[in-house]
């Protein structure tokens, strides 16, 4: 079978108007801030791919490592028709879950969902063209708004990778399961990535390459709201800031303005000042305890029925059934 056309449940014009109203709620703010799903445009999901190839970068490799070791055993636990995977990117790890089932047999359907459209264009063409007995069905869409509207029917597993649900601040997260568990039906699935509380003098440079690959990726931001919204950032007056919150336990990351500077986005009519060392928040990474994800997935109506690391302890995978 062949890639279809991508089914969307964003369009342009949501997508537009949904950016219009977070760059102004966000950029007036103190202090101020963007989420971040505007990251990635073409360009920015490009760059994340960088980062998941950067020697200071361990969360992908650990995942990885999990998902090779323990993907037989999801494959034979869920028993899935159907495997949705949320802000699926390249889907690149979720090939392991795929040659699981594949050697499983049973899965008949792959739903990448993803806000970049650029990504999953690419995943569902390279996936469709490697598993041709698969039906895959990529969908542009908000994992934040949308999951009521997932696909139905069938056995299911949600797979939600790369410790992504640690960039949801933790009402936004605990609204998430809700959200999650009100979509599945008793004996669906949820496999959750997560990366895990560790010395910050790993955890840092993670988020802060020597190469600046991380730095470029977090600047992008103010390249689309310059192209999208007709906006004057100049991104290169903006330094990359990641900072360890030891009490939420989570990683910061925000953009510094080297100087004093009005930043204009015409698209808003808005003018929005930044003071010298003035700091835009543009995301966090949440890094969790083993206890504290099994707690989050109970409260949210979940069983969590497996938890497994990497040798060495770096990322966590969640196997967690509706009930
Ligand atoms: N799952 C991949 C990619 C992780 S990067 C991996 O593990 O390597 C996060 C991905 O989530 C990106 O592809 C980004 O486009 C997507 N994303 C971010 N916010 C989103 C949202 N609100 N809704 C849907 N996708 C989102
Ligand atoms: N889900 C990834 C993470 O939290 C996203 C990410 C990696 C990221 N590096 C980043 C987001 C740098 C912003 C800036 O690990």
């Amino acid at each position: 079978m062949s890639a279809e056309p991508l089914e969307i449940y964003l369009e342009e014009r949501d997508l537009d108007r949904a950016l219009r109203s977070d760059v102004r709620d966000g950029l007036t703010a103190d202090p101020k801030w963007l989420p971040p799903k505007w990251f990635y445009d073409a360009r920015g999901s490009e760059l994340f791919e960088e980062i998941t190839r950067l020697p200071e970068y361990y969360p992908t490799r650990a995942e990885r490592a999990v998902l090779a070791a323990r993907a037989a055993d999801v494959a034979a636990s869920t028993g899935a028709k159907t495997l949705i995977e949320l802000g699926s990117g390249s889907s690149e790890k979720t090939r392991l879950l795929l040659d699981a089932f594949t050697r499983q047999g049973g899965l008949g359907t792959f739903v990448p969902l993803d806000v970049s459209v650029s990504a999953l264009r690419q995943s569902t063409a390279q996936i469709a063209a490697d598993y041709p007995a698969l039906r895959v069905r990529g969908i542009v869409g908000d994992f934040t708004r949308q999951l009521d509207r997932l696909p139905t029917g069938g056995r299911r597993l949600v797979a939600f990778l790369g410790g992504t649900i640690g960039n949801l601040l933790p009402a936004e997260r605990a609204g998430f399961l809700a959200a999650m568990r009100a979509a599945l039906e008793p004996d669906d699935h949820l496999l959750v990535g997560t990366d895990l509380v560790k010395d910050p003098a790993v955890l840092v440079p993670a988020y802060d390459d020597a190469a600046g690959v991380t730095a470029e990726f977090n600047r992008n931001v103010l390249r689309v709201v310059n192209r999208e919204l007709a906006a004057d950032f100049d991104p290169a007056a903006f330094a990359h800031v990641a900072v360890w919150d030891p009490a939420r336990e989570w990683i910061e990351m925000r953009l510094r303005a080297g100087r004093a500077m009005r930043v204009r986005i015409a698209a808003l009519g808005l003018s929005v000042d930044f003071a010298e060392g003035e700091e835009l928040r543009t995301e966090v990474s949440a890094k969790f305890r083993p206890e504290g994800i099994a707690a989050e997935l109970t409260a949210a109506g979940f069983v969590p029925a497996e938890f497994w690391t990497d040798p060495d302890g770096l990322f966590g995978v969640t196997l967690a059934r509706a009930c």
